[in-house]
């Protein structure tokens, strides 16, 4: 088994853990704005469980994904802020 998955960060491939959540492997990453607010702040998760929704980003092509809920996968497409 793989200990480490590819997903490609705003167009950029990076290695995170096997299993690890998504916004978790973002933070890792150093990814502190995930989205930005209506008013243009730069937000990042807070709850960490799909409560607040302030992790959301944009995978495989999906808007709003609450990343704190997705687990890695290999060749994931992230886009963040
Ligand atoms: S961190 Fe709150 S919904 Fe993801």
């Amino acid at each position: 088994m793989n200990k480490t998955v590819r997903i490609v960060l705003n167009g950029q491939e990076r290695e995170v853990a096997a299993g690890s959540m998504l916004a978790s492997a973002l933070l890792t990453l150093g990814v502190r704005g995930f989205r930005r607010s209506v008013k243009g702040e730069l937000r990042g998760p807070l709850c960490g469980m799909g409560v607040c929704q302030e992790c959301r980003v944009t995978v495989d092509g999906r808007p709003h994904s609450k990343c704190c809920m997705i687990v890695c996968r290999d060749h994931m497409k992230v886009e963040t802020e």
